[in-house]
């Protein structure tokens, strides 16, 4: 396993911008030349456009989903309807709504099929309740949802068994108007915490235990049905059954997190905070205006500073992030930083925009678009 020491090596200081002392940080840098290397390796790895529903949940950005659009993907994952929305709109075949709408989302949702007509928009369900108000809504509209049945193969966070409780399901959706059923949703997000060569071996185990219920489903369904499946971990191994399509998302942005457990991905960081020292308060201290509102915390170690590799977290408050160095820092108040976070996702959220570097230079700034919870609908 690559360690932070060597992920955060960088003898050519990409990260680094001209600009650097007229920007109001902190400021959130995003390198597309390393997006683009992102999407090829997706495109590699899963085998092709068509095996991929990319999710936008880690960029929030309509000019990184027209990148992949670029490239030929076709199909993405949402997790918000504002997502969905940002998705819809730049004409995409399809943006599956990936958490399961309740109470107004599920208006919500319809209101969005109906404002974009040419995009497939689908959703996924774990609950019968939840199939009856979709299909209610879209016939009430005139229109038709595609559903996928969300199926938990172990994490534990949403899902049915991988049995009756999907031919259940399955029935349900068959038996009214306004729903279609699409396939089946499986998400292991338990892959990441676990030892990557155990991986390949559960996603088999994963793939085994469908089977069953992909024969039923081949005889019951009328129409081709999809199996969208796995995150960044896991999709390498999801890849290699045929039938899968791969929903990966952190892989545009990367970070340390996934870049310290899943080396077998040649990603590369693409988003990297820009900050200052904000404070010197005592010998071995360094203070950084990195606190909590520009820096997710949800992770127990949240950064790691260019310079500053294996500096240890004193305090993190909402705006100050206090660090102890390994060896003494010689930075003066003001000193210009650089950090790569190791969960980019949640740090993304806490932005409104990010500042686009080519080539060292900052050239444009596109808009963190749905960190919004509503766009239009
Ligand atoms: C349902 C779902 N699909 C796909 C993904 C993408 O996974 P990753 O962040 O590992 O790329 C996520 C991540 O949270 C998810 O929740």
């Amino acid at each position: 396993m690559p360690t932070v020491e060597e992920l955060m090596d960088a003898p050519d200081a990409w990260y680094q911008v001209a600009q650097a002392q007229q920007l109001p940080t902190p400021v959130l840098l995003v390198f597309p030349q390393r997006v683009e290397h992102n999407i090829e390796q997706m495109l590699q790895v899963a085998g092709g456009p068509e095996r991929l529903m990319p999710h936008v949940k880690t960029h929030k950005c309509p000019q990184v989903v027209q990148m992949q659009l670029d490239r030929g993907i076709r199909r993405f994952k949402a997790a918000t309807v504002a997502e969905a929305e940002m998705t819809a709109r730049l004409g995409p075949q399809e943006v599956m709504l990936a958490t399961q709408p309740v109470g107004p989302h599920i208006q919500r949702l319809v209101q969005l099929a109906r404002k974009y007509p040419q995009v497939h928009i689908s959703t996924l369900v774990d609950c019968p309740q939840v199939v009856d108000q979709l299909a209610q809504a879209a016939q009430q509209a005139e229109l038709e949802l595609g559903v996928y049945i969300d199926v938990d193969p172990g994490l534990g966070r949403t899902g049915v068994p991988p049995g009756e409780a999907v031919q259940e399901l399955f029935r349900r959706i068959g038996a009214q108007a306004g729903v279609r059923f699409a396939g089946l949703h499986v998400y292991d997000g338990h892959m990441g915490k676990l030892p990557p060569e155990k991986r390949p071996g559960l996603v088999d185990a994963i793939w085994q235990k469908l089977q069953p219920l992909l024969d039923w489903l081949d005889r019951a369904a009328d129409a081709p049905y999809d199996v969208v499946a796995g995150g960044s971990p896991s999709f390498p191994h999801h890849a290699r059954h045929p039938r899968a399509t791969c929903s990966p998302g952190t892989t545009l942005y990367w970070d340390l997190g996934y870049g310290t457990r899943v080396p077998e991905l040649k990603l590369q960081l693409a988003a990297v905070l820009l900050g200052r020292v904000l404070s010197r308060p005592a010998d071995g201290r360094v203070t950084l205006d990195l606190g909590i509102k520009s820096l997710s915390p949800d992770q127990p170690r949240r950064a790691e500073v260019y310079g500053l590799v294996g500096a240890e977290m004193l305090l993190h408050n909402e705006e100050h992030y206090v660090l102890q160095p390994r060896e003494p820092c010689p930075w003066p108040v003001g000193q210009i930083v650089y950090a790569v976070p190791y969960h980019i996702c949640p740090t993304v959220a806490l932005y409104d925009e990010v500042y686009v570097v080519r080539e060292g230079q900052v050239v444009e700034r596109w808009p963190v678009e749905a960190r919004r919870r509503s766009l239009g609908v």
